[in-house]
């Protein structure tokens, strides 16, 4: 976050303050817990007893406004737990309170029967053991938190990084000085680095170190920084046991409103509660009025200009993306996701699983740690992350980063509270809440960004995998198209893996691509048409090889559109609240889609045309394919023979053949 020099005075000191407001309230983010040691206890055992009154006692101790504090709890040699917390010194006592108390829940669930362990939050820290740990510098386990979305040119100048080994000259020094000082026990420097931009230094030991602990410890944890030497990180922690230090772009460090944003304040420094909801409020109400300015700006400019709009974007988007910016290292992700723990799966996709995760900055993400038996180099990877990362549209989630260490290869995607489409669409409870006015949204979103990945994105991307279960939905239900550039990432994998396997879903598939492995836009298109008619119908498109069965969706939304009753098809739920016009336009919509012939079906372009203008004609739909039956027709054709212009429905039953066979009627 660089403090940007063309902001105007006023908005800047909001952003900073709403900054640290933010910041306060996120104060309990947890960042990492470490169960250090193998030494286990056992439940309900004398030390079991005695780590819960140490954690209760610490606990209140932080309720008596006390910073730090250490703590012994039993008597017999074997069994004395030591435990000490350490709040941030700029923190409220409120914040105290609250961050001691969530750590000392957290590690008792996480670290169960650890015999030591240590927790790090954003505000404070909480260890205990079965050793004495008081007056000792520790310097193990450890653990990082980068800000990963750093400008290249800045943290390629020399001025930053000149600022922040003076700034780390000096502080450890005075971090061990602020141990006897007044000033509970921190220390803060500030640095200007070039031209506009300031960086903002930290460091804190725990009070029971002695001075010179105190400076080696902060001297060991600087040098941790990330890459310090070759671009690292814009803004960085680094926690050890004993000491904490930071530095950023902005000043996080609570301040009074005088003029040096360093200055301290004796006592409590929390920001009146008042304060903040004035400070949001301000905000807010500048920031609805600018986005209603530049909303009405937009739709007037793309009225005119849609197309040049979304060219633009292109040729400016992209370019302040970098590899370096879009970079996590996999201690952050670990952290982010308590260690890729189950509690936190959200789920499971073709190319692996997912994970929610929550960055030291209180930022929610989706993890998605891909299959690792791929043998895709590490460049290859780079390149199609930095592809990917440049597709950016509001219907496609947005990638944020990656991360490749060690066997690891993760994607990591702004995260989607709404979980995806076919939570909804199939799901007896939730299904009533999508009104027929939000399916139609719904459609219309995802076929604008199919169609962006079709044309409008510089590259041409056919995603292969479209269905429910790969749209996600934001919090207003705008749906938002995932995982597409995989094909193309696991594509240029089986290449090398000499396998050639179809991606992609039964049922969603298109017959040329299911038993050919052709595909093309056309695909998408088929696959497309079977979703819109599965919002529509709320009813799933099952195949399986092994049954008969013959009442799939397709037939049946043929069947009925062909007799002239489309709305048979419609999800009874729909009933009170459809709009019989956008319904059947979308059923034949779904229709031209699902057609055998890929030359038949409508590309994209047009099928924006015609959600957008009721007034265009759509074509008659040719019959839906019926691939799976076309396979087993081979082998019924022979028990069943049929008249010959009506091969393709050898699975419908004897009654519709004979009103196929008998009449090409098609409604309007
Ligand atoms: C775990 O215990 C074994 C022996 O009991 C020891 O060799 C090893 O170093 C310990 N590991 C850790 C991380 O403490
Ligand atoms: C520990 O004590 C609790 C309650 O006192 C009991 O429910 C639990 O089963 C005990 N666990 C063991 C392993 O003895
Ligand atoms: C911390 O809490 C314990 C138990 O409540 C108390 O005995 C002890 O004196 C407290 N320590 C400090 C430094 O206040
Ligand atoms: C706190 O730590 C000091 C050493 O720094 C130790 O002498 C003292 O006994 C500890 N207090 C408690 C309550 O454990
Ligand atoms: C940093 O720069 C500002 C002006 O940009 C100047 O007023 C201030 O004195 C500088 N601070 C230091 C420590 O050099």
């Amino acid at each position: 976050m660089i403090t940007n020099s063309k902001t105007s005075l006023p908005l800047q000191f909001l952003l900073t303050t709403l900054i640290i407001a933010v910041t306060e309230t996120s104060a309990i983010t947890v960042y990492k817990v470490s169960c250090t040691s193998n030494k286990t206890f056992t439940p309900n055992s004398t030390f079991h007893t005695n780590l819960n009154t140490l954690l209760s006692s610490l606990s209140s101790n932080a309720t008596n406004n006390l910073r730090f504090s250490n703590a012994t709890a039993g008597k017999e040699d074997s069994d004395t737990v030591y435990g000490l917390y350490m709040c941030r010194g700029d923190v409220s006592f409120s914040v105290c309170i609250e961050c001691v108390d969530s750590a000392t829940h957290d590690i008792a669930s996480n670290c169960p029967t650890a015999k030591e362990a240590v927790i790090w939050y954003k505000m404070c820290l909480l260890r205990y053991s079965y050793r004495f740990i008081f007056s000792k510098m520790e310097e193990w386990p450890r653990c990082q938190y980068k800000i990963p979305l750093g400008d290249p040119v800045v943290l390629h100048s020399d001025g930053f990084y000149n600022a922040l080994r003076s700034m780390f000259s000096v502080l450890p020094n005075e971090a061990g000085l602020a141990l006897s000082g007044s000033n509970d026990g921190y220390a803060v420097k500030q640095q200007n680095a070039s031209g506009t931009l300031t960086l903002y230094g930290f460091a804190q030991c725990t009070p029971d170190l002695s001075a010179g602990d105190c400076n080696r410890c902060v001297v060991d944890a600087a040098a941790e920084f990330p890459k310090v030497c070759c671009g690292g990180s814009i803004g960085a922690s680094v926690f050890f046991p004993s000491c904490v230090v930071r530095y950023e772009t902005f000043p996080f460090v609570y301040q009074d409103s005088g003029t040096s944003p360093l200055t301290m304040i004796k006592g409590d420094r929390s920001i009146p509660t008042r304060a903040i909801i004035v400070i949001v409020l301000v905000f807010v109400v500048i920031l609805v009025m600018l986005s209603c300015f530049g909303y009405y700006f937009f739709k007037v400019k793309a009225r005119k200009k849609r197309k040049t709009s979304v060219k633009e974007r292109e040729k400016f988007g992209p370019e302040i993306i970098s590899l370096e910016s879009l970079q996590f290292d996999l201690a952050t992700i670990e952290g982010a996701t308590n260690n890729f723990s189950q509690e936190r799966r959200i789920g499971k996709g073709g190319y692996g699983e997912v994970y929610k995760g929550i960055l030291l900055d209180g930022e929610e993400i989706a993890v998605k740690r891909l299959s690792t038996n791929s043998k895709q180099g590490m460049e290859e990877f780079k390149n199609e992350v930095l592809l990917i990362a440049k597709l950016q549209h509001k219907n496609l989630v947005r990638l944020i980063g990656f991360c490749q260490e060690d066997e690891e290869k993760i994607l990591i995607y702004e995260y989607m509270p709404n979980k995806s489409l076919d939570h909804f669409l199939f799901d007896i409870q939730k299904q009533r809440h999508l009104t027929w006015s939000e399916r139609f949204k719904i459609i219309k979103g995802i076929a604008r960004g199919i169609l962006y990945l079709h044309e409008d994105s510089r590259l041409k991307i056919i995603h292969r995998d479209i269905k429910p279960s790969n749209v996600l939905l934001d919090n207003d239900m705008n749906p938002k198209i995932s995982d597409f550039g995989m094909a193309r990432m696991v594509a240029t994998d089986q290449i090398q893996g000499c396998t050639k396997r179809v991606m992609g879903t039964f049922g969603y598939m298109s017959p040329e691509y299911a038993m050919h492995g052709q595909f093309s836009e056309k695909s998408d298109v088929f696959s497309f048409g079977v979703m819109v008619l599965e919002i529509i119908s709320g009813k799933k498109n099952y195949y399986s090889f092994e049954s008969d069965r013959i009442d799939h969706l397709l037939s049946n939304a043929w069947n009925q559109w062909r007799d002239e009753s489309p709305f048979q098809m419609l999800d009874p739920i729909l009933v009170e609240s459809y709009c019989p016009n956008e319904v059947e336009k979308c059923i034949q919509l779904g229709l031209l889609c699902v057609q055998e012939n890929p030359d038949d079906r409508p590309t994209m372009g047009t099928i924006i045309s015609y959600l957008n203008n009721p007034s265009i004609e759509m074509p008659f739909p040719q019959e839906p394919a019926f691939f799976m039956q076309g396979r087993k027709r081979r082998y019924s054709t022979e028990h069943e023979p049929l008249s010959g212009h009506s091969t393709n429905h050898s699975f419908s039953s004897t009654t519709t053949l004979n009103k196929m066979s008998t009449t090409n009627f098609f409604p309007r």
